[in-house]
């Protein structure tokens, strides 16, 4: 079939070069938001008489059905077709003649892709949010069940201080809450409407673009015709928000690998989301998780992908920005099925809680506890702090944690330890002390399993 732009052309374009331009075997997805973006185009032209409105009420009807057969897989999208944008109007014209021909008044394939992907995007945002939404959900679950299991918390890798799993659990809560929050402030900036900025100048017709936006449920509309189609600044925005969310799974990713190891065995993953090796009869692997921290790999590709095709772009449409969809839905695909597999994962591990507490209490960690008892006995925290790290030392020597080794040897190195010391260094009293508001006392992780829950519902 000749190209709908065929009039200026002496030659058809070579079949390899057609494939080298199409983009319909990836921008098909679009189709809905496209015949969407169109039936709002059409309803306009009709309402301001730029069209006669019999033949936009046909024109709509025609979509319509389109819309319907592309559903039911009664039309299927011709390869050979430039994009998903040519198909639907040639599929019209075929089906209405000259009416179909109309739809096109008024607007160019520059602001109609601008466009639909913003309408395809917004949807997927949607999804995304219920996605985070769910896995916050699982988060707090799992972390009432925890508010008393200690573990060590880490800094460098090294046992540090206790806190709880509750504790842990929360703080990538937080972390995904965030990802929420540039989402959403992301899409805000994504929800106004280009269509009318035509080719790059937009257009001499009596259109209404307040009318196409209000049918579409834009906030605005865009301001300027050549920024209208140029802008691709919303890919990008979003590729960075789903590039940071798939840092932060790949963090809990890498943590929950570790956590499997048997080297600190804090959690067995179930064996549906875990797998065997093909030669070694004992290995249950993380595939799971590192898959994930993979793919965050992958995202982040997207996000320079972005970056780079539009750096050099003059102003306005380059075919170079054809480019976007592959990268921008490669990511939101992806951190999607991240997200779908990752919470299931999480909800179905068992948490081992006697190995974290067996960790927590070999590390000395409650070593700035014991300190703290001695400048709640009146020393200055820095010769508390010298005299703690004397007898970390000495339970080295002698292989004894600060919770057994005898109360005489403390009193030998500083006479002011009494027998209320080892209530002080108790690991729960350790993590049911740190009561400041954020911190990992059961008391504190309550408040913030509630806040949590209470922001997921704003
Ligand atoms: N398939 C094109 C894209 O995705 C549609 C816009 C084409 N416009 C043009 N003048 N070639 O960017």
């Amino acid at each position: 079939m000749a190209s709908l732009w065929a009039g200026r052309f002496k030659k058809e374009v070579d079949s390899k070069v057609n494939d080298f331009n199409s983009s319909i075997a990836f921008d098909a997805r679009m189709y809905r938001h496209d015949i969407m973006g169109s039936i709002a185009h059409a309803t306009m032209l009709g309402e301001t008489g730029i069209i006669d409105r019999k033949e936009s009420e046909m024109i709509i009807q025609g979509l319509e059905a389109i819309l319907d057969d592309i559903e039911n897989g009664v039309l299927v999208f011709d390869p050979n077709a430039e994009d998903i944008h040519m198909f639907i109007e040639a599929e019209l014209t075929k089906r209405l003649g000259d009416t179909g021909k109309r739809l096109h008044t008024a607007r160019s394939r520059n602001d109609q892709v601008a466009l639909d992907i913003r309408l395809y995007l917004r949807d997927e945002v949607q999804t995304i949010e219920t996605l985070i939404k769910d896995l916050i959900a699982a988060l707090c679950r799992i972390s009432e069940q925890h508010l008393d299991t200690i573990m060590p918390g880490y800094t460098h890798l090294q046992r540090a201080q206790p806190i709880t799993f509750a504790h842990h659990l929360m703080a990538y809560a937080q972390m995904f809450l965030r990802d929420i929050g540039r989402l959403r402030d992301c899409n805000k900036r994504m929800d106004c409407m280009p269509l009318g900025s035509g080719a790059l100048a937009a257009t001499t017709y009596p259109i209404d673009r307040h009318r196409v936006g209000e049918l579409l449920h834009f906030s605005a509309v865009t301001e300027n015709s050549l920024d209208g189609v140029s802008d691709r600044d919303f890919c990008i925005e979003l590729a960075s928000a789903v590039a940071t969310l798939m840092m932060h799974l790949s963090r809990f990713s890498e943590e929950i690998i570790l956590w499997s190891s048997w080297e600190f065995k804090f959690i067995e993953l179930d064996d549906a989301y875990s797998t065997g090796s093909s030669i070694m009869p004992q290995k249950k692997n993380p595939d799971i998780a590192e898959l994930v921290r993979g793919k965050t790999g992958r995202v982040i590709g997207d996000l320079v992908t972005l970056l780079s095709m539009m750096k050099s772009l003059p102003l306005a449409y380059n075919k170079d920005m054809q480019e976007d969809k592959e990268a921008i839905f490669d990511a939101v695909d992806t951190v999607k099925l991240c997200l779908s597999t990752f919470t299931p994962m999480l909800e179905t591990m068992r948490v081992l809680k006697e190995n974290m507490r067996a960790a927590a209490a070999k590390g000395f960690i409650n070593a700035t506890d014991c300190a703290d008892y001695l400048v709640k006995k009146g020393l200055p925290f820095r010769d508390a702090y010298k005299i703690t790290g004397t007898l970390v030392a000495l339970c080295i020597d002698e292989n004894k944690t600060l919770e057994t080794l005898p109360l005489e040897s403390y009193q030998k190195i500083c006479p002011v330890f009494a027998e209320d010391l080892f209530d002080a260094i108790a690991l729960e009293t350790c993590v049911n002390g740190r009561t400041a508001y954020g911190g990992p006392s059961s008391e504190s992780v309550k408040v913030q399993i509630a806040n949590m829950r209470k922001a997921l519902t704003e």
